[in-house]
């Protein structure tokens, strides 16, 4: 039996370099992304560069079979999932009745679906070794309702209400969860969100590695919450204080207009 990290979207941004810190710990990978030939050029790299095992699976999180493989890859390898980072994720931005519905399916699947199962079926095995950690990848946009974003603020609150209390009821049995929410940070996220007339990329931008982290050392020490980067912490402030209504939603449509 071998024990590794779980990182599922590893094949850029956010996941790419969360998974590299991993590997410079020396700790073996896992990897899940659509990308194969992505995936396979990071096992390459991180295998010469680091020394450790890469797994890949290629798959698309977004179907229940996606998810089959993953399980199925983990098994037949006789892997121990003692990490778990659940980063795979997209938005979708605009008017909420002008963009696909066929995407918000997706969306829903992959950010919501995805995850909840990876933390149920792996967060159970935790829970029986009484060892392990789940990062869960959020976002600002869970902090309040985002106009204009919707329904990627509606998938990533629901990512911060579950990781909170799953945190506190795996409290005790050695296992930890955390949750972390970037602000905007560069990567290939807001291309695929359809996001180049949005005000919120104009400045203030984190990089990848920087959100990463935040969010590696935030895991490895048990934190309930990560937000990377000074202008997040201040915004995830004000939407923590500022109580559900008015104020709160023209704030964040300020946040999330166009151009
Ligand atoms: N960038 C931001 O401004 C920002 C801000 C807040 C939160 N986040 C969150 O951070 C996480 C990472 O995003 P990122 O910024 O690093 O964006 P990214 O560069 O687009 O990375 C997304 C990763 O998820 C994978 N992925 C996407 N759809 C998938 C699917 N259906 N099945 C399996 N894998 C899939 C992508 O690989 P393939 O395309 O190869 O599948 C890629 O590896 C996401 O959960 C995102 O919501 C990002």
């Amino acid at each position: 039996m071998k024990e590794i990290a779980l990182i599922t979207g590893a094949s850029s941004g956010i996941g790419y370099e969360i998974a590299k810190l991993f590997a410079a710990d020396k700790t073996d990978l896992l990897i899940v992304a659509r990308n194969e030939k992505k995936l396979l050029e990071i096992k390459i790299e991180f295998e010469e560069q680091f020394k450790v095992d890469v797994f890949t699976v290629a798959a698309d999180l977004s179907s229940n079979q996606g998810i089959e493989t993953v399980y199925e890859v983990v098994h037949s390898n006789n892997l121990i999932v003692n990490y778990l980072v659940n980063n795979a994720g997209f938005g979708d931005y605009g008017s909420f009745i002008d963009r696909s519905m066929e995407k918000y399916r997706e969306m829903i699947q992959l950010n919501i679906t995805s995850l909840t199962e990876l933390s149920y079926f792996y967060g159970k095995e935790m829970v029986k070794r009484g060892k392990g950690r789940i990062l869960n990848v959020a976002s600002m946009a869970g902090l309040q309702p985002d106009p204009n974003f919707a329904v990627y603020g509606a998938t990533k609150a629901y990512v911060i209400s579950m990781s909170e209390a799953i945190h506190k009821e795996f409290e005790n049995t050695g296992v930890t969860v955390t949750v972390l929410s970037p602000g905007a940070t560069a990567s290939n996220f807001m291309e695929r969100a359809n996001m180049n007339d949005a005000k919120l990329y104009a400045s203030g931008v984190m990089t990848s590695l920087d959100v990463a982290r935040a969010g590696y050392s935030g895991m490895m020490k048990g934190k309930l919450h990560v937000i990377p980067g000074f202008k997040n912490k201040i915004l995830g402030f004000i939407s923590g204080i500022t109580p559900p209504g008015k104020l709160r939603l023209n704030i964040a449509a300020k946040v999330m207009a166009k151009k």
